[in-house]
């Protein structure tokens, strides 16, 4: 019986079809999956990396909720064109403390990854409130509104505590701190100052949205704030393995 006949066999029987089919997709996956598991450079660690802080994390909601990631990516690949126009390309690292992580592959607007510091406090309200008027071809949607939404940290506890159960590094401390820190961060006077700069290093400390009252814009633009600048890259060295 030649090579083909026996092959034959195989396809007139659906299980052992399936069967077979099954075991050679399984080689073939394992093979690519579990070096994976064992280069250094997937499981790098990276300095500088935090988890967000309550009021980064509220604003992140915020961008889940407005549904943000629909237009804007947050991962730069590493490909010239990208790295010129958007910096760094980003590190594995970056996001893992994003549950779920923002990377997505529809850019309707720019990439996000490393937005923070780019522009002032007041452009990112600008922009968030008509873009147009600093933008004039954008077709960016406005989102005044979220100027006037009280920022209701209630929950933040629980979101932190959440967190928590998917191994974001979140203290005991910081668990218990988490309301109060939403208002911590946006007051530079405020007397747990250094407390909250040991728990959460290199924070933005200030009134995002300069208005008197916490709203879901001082949250969403600390946020944008802190986005891919957590890692410093005039002393980051890749791995060498990469
Ligand atoms: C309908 C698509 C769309 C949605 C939804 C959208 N954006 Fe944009 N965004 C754009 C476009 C297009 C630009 C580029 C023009 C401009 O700067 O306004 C942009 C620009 C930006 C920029 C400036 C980036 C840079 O590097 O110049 C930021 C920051 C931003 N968007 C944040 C947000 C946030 C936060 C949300 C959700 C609250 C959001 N966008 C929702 C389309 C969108």
């Amino acid at each position: 019986m030649g090579i083909l006949e026996k092959h034959g066999i195989i396809e007139r029987n659906a299980t052992l079809l399936l069967v077979l089919s099954f075991l050679v997709v399984s080689i073939g996956g394992l093979v690519q999956i579990v070096p994976l598991f064992y280069l250094q450079n997937t499981i790098e660690d990276v300095d500088g990396m935090r988890p967000y802080t309550p009021l980064e994390l509220a604003g992140r909601d915020i961008y889940i909720r407005e549904g943000c990631y629909v237009c804007h990516s947050q991962m730069i690949r590493p490909m010239r064109d990208e790295v010129e126009r958007y910096g760094f390309y980003s590190l594995a690292a970056e996001s893992k403390y994003d549950h779920p992580f923002q990377w997505g592959s529809k850019r309707t607007g720019p990439d996000l990854a490393r937005v923070g510091g780019r522009y002032s406090d007041k452009w990112q309200v600008d922009h968030l409130t008509d873009p147009q008027s600093v933008v004039p071809e954008s077709i960016m949607p406005p989102y005044a509104f979220l100027l006037d939404k009280p920022l209701n940290p209630e929950h933040i506890s629980d979101v932190v505590a959440t967190h928590r159960i998917v191994r974001v590094p979140y203290t005991d401390e910081m668990l218990d701190m988490a309301e109060s820190d939403v208002l911590t961060q946006l007051d530079p006077d405020s007397d747990d100052y250094d407390g909250f700069l040991a728990r959460y290093p290199d924070a933005n400390i200030r009134n995002f949205d300069g208005q008197a009252q916490a709203t879901e814009m001082d949250a969403l633009v600390a946020y944008l704030q802190v986005l891919g600048t957590m890692v410093d890259f005039s002393t980051f060295e890749p791995d060498a393995s990469r």
